[in-house]
């Protein structure tokens, strides 16, 4: 939520925050603002609204002559999206200046505080705290003394950026609790130094990068940077680490929206996560990274799956895999209500946190908790040095490459196959799957990214004439079982959050229990209907909506040709082993949302209301 990013170097200012922004926007696009040093004073432009209305402000000064900055794009927590509340936010003076992204928690008693010494507030914000309490603390001459002070002062989370006119040749950087990442250039290059919320916004210019801790300040000057502890201002060596992602990852590469190309780079994506990690000939699998020995693997009792959103739905496939091939039980849980009851773990339980950005707040508290009980805890994640990854004991990376439509496509099904072959994994050291077994499952795995590029452009069309004929539809019921019954539900999401029609996902089982009071003769209802281990009760359960004149979708296998009787529509998709088949159905309800959001001209990558990762609570 909300994206910061700021430069200092050889090369023009403004271009650089824009092009930054445009990358961070998928964290919120409530309002966007930026500010540069110019003729020894700084100059701030903000709008209200996406970053367009702000780049057609500043058409006249794109080339003005300034080589350090910070911008900013919002997601409201504090104060409603307006031109007022936009960062950066400045103090009184109007010569020091912040953006922030997180939440000063005890912001109503500074700026009471601070009124009381006669400082004059402009927004309704909880940032604005920030920058009139420095102000407060500085000397005129230290700076990062007075910056240290202040964030001592402040309860909550923040990634921020700060700058003063008076100190031309650097900027400020500090974390706790939310993301921030510097780019830095190599020893003596001079090349200079970004900071940013997220790496999509550092790929143009550097693939050099250093995580900040929490707890922690920077220093970024054009040819280097510091990194100090807030409390002592000790100075600590960080890592550089080489970010193998490049720029065009996060473009749209001909494809009229992220999403639409982010569904179309599956087949890749979930090949580059599973590969090196399958040995198809032998039937192993392999994944080091767990960190866990296999005695460890062995004394797992309970294995406690936790996350949000697309994420969760992961979790709840995991579960059915988890429990049919290792036999083992499997508790799932939304982070925000993990955090909030009574955990019983101890070190037999393995907790695993999923998340694509690895910043989510709910997981990430949740996963301390588990830690604190003494819990070993694995996450899943995508983002390199994200911070669920730094405080897990091992990460299975998926390999997706950066995500920017804020709907989870390819991120989703990666988590999917990481779960597989952590369940292949899990299944080969407690020997509870014949190798044989292992082997044919390891083989359909990898021949899924051929099948779903060859697929792919067929399904587009066939959505697109979906999509057309229930583009007015004011609901939508999504019905499955087994473990595609969670793809009912991240089918039913998609749908929701890219063209704002009500969708809900049910197990089908359950329809009879209440919602089946929901069907009439306008009411679309998709199921999922693979010729699986659970098909006739699903059929069963079709007839009853058939029955109730509910206009059928039906999603199933190529060559059943019994479905057409029932369905106004059927999608044949190929058939693979049925524990596949959440990875492959899931691909055809992206498409349907993509289709029937574009179609209603609904902003598919950015969808009203929602910000890709939930730094808040
Ligand atoms: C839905 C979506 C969200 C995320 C959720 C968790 O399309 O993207 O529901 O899945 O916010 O985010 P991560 O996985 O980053 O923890």
């Amino acid at each position: 939520m909300c994206g910061i990013v700021g430069y200092i170097g050889p090369r023009r200012v403004v271009p650089i925050l824009l092009e930054g922004l445009k990358r961070l926007e998928y964290r919120g696009y409530d309002s966007a603002g930026l500010v540069y040093l110019h003729q020894g004073g700084l100059v701030k432009h903000r709008a209200m609204g996406k970053l367009v209305n702000l780049e057609e402000k500043l058409d006249a000064v794109r080339d003005v002559e300034s080589h350090i900055g910070l911008g900013h794009t919002r997601w409201a927590t504090h104060g409603s999206p307006s031109e007022l509340n936009a960062h950066p936010h400045s103090d009184c003076t109007g010569e020091l200046v912040v953006v922030h992204n997180g939440i000063i928690e005890n912001y109503h008693a500074l700026r009471e505080e601070l009124q009381g010494k006669g400082h004059v507030f402009r927004s309704e914000t909880d940032t604005e705290v920030l920058v009139h309490l420095i102000e407060e603390l500085f000397n005129g001459k230290n700076l990062l003394a007075a910056v240290r002070k202040a964030l001592q002062r402040v309860q909550g989370s923040y990634a921020v950026g700060v700058m003063w006119s008076g100190a031309p040749d650097m900027l400020i950087a500090a974390r706790c609790q939310s993301p921030l990442v510097l780019g830095v250039p190599e020893p003596g290059d001079g090349g200079g130094c970004l900071l940013a919320s997220d790496i999509p916004a550092l790929l143009p210019y550097t693939n050099r990068v250093v995580f900040l801790d929490d707890h922690e300040v920077a220093l970024l000057y054009r040819d280097r940077f510091e990194v100090r502890k807030l409390a002592s201002g000790r100075e600590v060596s960080k890592e550089v680490k080489i970010v193998d992602w490049n720029p065009a990852m996060a473009e749209k590469g001909g494809y009229t929206h992220f999403m639409l190309k982010e569904i179309f780079e599956q087949p890749q994506a979930i090949l580059s996560t599973f590969r090196g990690r399958v040995d198809p000939e032998n039937g192993q699998v392999s994944l080091p990274e767990l960190g866990l020995s296999d005695r460890e693997i062995k004394g797992i009792k309970r294995i406690s799956l936790l996350a949000c959103g697309s994420s969760w739905h992961a979790a709840l496939v995991a579960k059915y895999w988890l429990e049919k091939r290792v036999g083992i039980p499997v508790e799932v849980d939304i982070a925000s209500e993990f955090r909030y009851r009574r955990l019983i773990l101890d070190k037999s339980v393995l907790v695993v946190p999923i998340s694509q950005s690895g910043e989510t707040a709910d997981t990430l508290a949740g996963m301390r908790l588990a830690r604190q009980a003494g819990a070993r805890v694995l996450t899943i994640c995508n983002v390199l040095g994200s911070t669920m990854t730094r405080e897990a004991h091992g990460t299975i990376y998926t390999h997706a490459g950066p995500e920017i439509g804020v709907a989870s496509t390819k991120a989703f099904t990666c988590q999917l196959v990481a779960l597989f072959l952590l369940t292949l994994y899990f299944a080969q050291v407690r020997g509870t799957m014949v190798a044989e077994e292992r082997r044919t499952m390891i083989e359909s795995l990898v021949e899924l990214p051929p099948l779903v590029a060859k697929e792919l452009p067929g399904w587009l069309e066939e959505m697109e004439r979906l999509a057309e004929e229930f583009v007015k539809s004011r609901h939508f019921l999504f019905l499955a079982r087994g473990e595609n019954f969670p793809i009912a539900l991240e089918g039913a999401l998609k749908l929701k959050e890219i063209s704002y029609i009500h969708a809900e996902g049910y197990a089908a089982g359950e329809m009879k229990h209440g919602p089946i009071a929901l069907i009439d003769r306008d009411m679309p209802v998709l199921a999922l209907a693979p010729q699986d281990g659970v098909y006739e009760k699903l059929i069963a359960n079709v007839e009853e909506v058939k029955a109730r004149h509910g206009r059928l979708i039906l999603l199933g296998s190529r060559g059943d040709d019994g479905l057409a009787r029932l369905g106004e529509f059927v999608v044949q998709l190929p058939v693979v082993m049925p524990d596949l088949n959440p990875i492959l159905y899931t691909i055809p309800l992206q498409l349907l949302a993509y289709q029937v959001a574009r179609l209603r001209g609904c902003d598919v990558d950015q969808p009203r209301n929602l910000a890709k990762s939930v730094t808040v609570e």
